[in-house]
């Protein structure tokens, strides 16, 4: 029996030459780019992205999106025709409640890509970076949430979670083969 874990593939290189439906952005909080994914997705999009972020709304000084939350936009002179901005917690330890906020990025994200009808969906490893999340408890996560959505979400055909390296591919690799055995008892 299909299980929605056979719908995850791991693959390494850059999120932005990725022809799918949407990317999703490791982003902060004020939306308007950064370094990491964030700063390599708004170089190959171009300004229009970065003035389509700023047409977003603030729901607070200096906040278009909560931590855990995601936007979308347009993805320009992406191949990807959407760009998903979701904005992952900084590591502090573990016990402020990352988990369940990396989870929440993941599910948002998902949530939006349904909402608009998208099929292939690349996620970056989020908070991995910068936000300095251990990245074999972020892959577990990241894998756990995605078998548990996408139980849900038929519609979607295929998700990619994308390394920029080979350790974190070895990471991600081996968190979705983990998951998977265990779907298997
Ligand atoms: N393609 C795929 N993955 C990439 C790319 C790329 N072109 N560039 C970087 N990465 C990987 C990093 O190697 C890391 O594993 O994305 C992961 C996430 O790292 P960051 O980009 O640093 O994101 P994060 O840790 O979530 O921190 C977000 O960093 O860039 C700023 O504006 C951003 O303030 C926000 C913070």
């Amino acid at each position: 029996m299909a299980t929605p874990l056979d719908r995850v593939r791991v693959v390494q290189g850059d999120i932005t030459r990725l022809a799918v439906d949407a990317i999703v952005n490791a982003a902060n909080q004020r939306l308007l780019g950064g370094g990491g994914v964030d700063g390599a997705i708004h170089r190959a999009a171009g300004p229009e992205l970065l003035a389509a972020c700023r047409a977003l709304p603030e729901i607070s000084p200096g906040v278009r999106c909560p931590t855990g939350e995601s936007r979308i936009t347009p993805g320009f002179r992406l191949p990807a025709r959407y760009v998903i901005h979701t904005v992952g917690p900084v590591w502090a330890g573990g016990d402020r409640g990352e988990p369940e906020k990396l989870a929440a990025c993941y599910r948002s994200a998902l949530a939006l890509a349904r909402e608009h009808g998208l099929r292939r969906i690349a996620f970056p490893a989020i908070s991995c970076g910068v936000y300095g999340y251990p990245p074999a408890q972020a892959a577990r996560v990241a894998v756990a949430t995605l078998a548990a959505e996408l139980m849900k979400a038929e519609a979607i055909d295929e998700v990619l979670l994308v390394a920029f390296d080979e350790p974190m591919a070895q990471t991600l690799q081996a968190a979705l083969d983990e998951a998977r055995a265990e779907g298997d008892d």
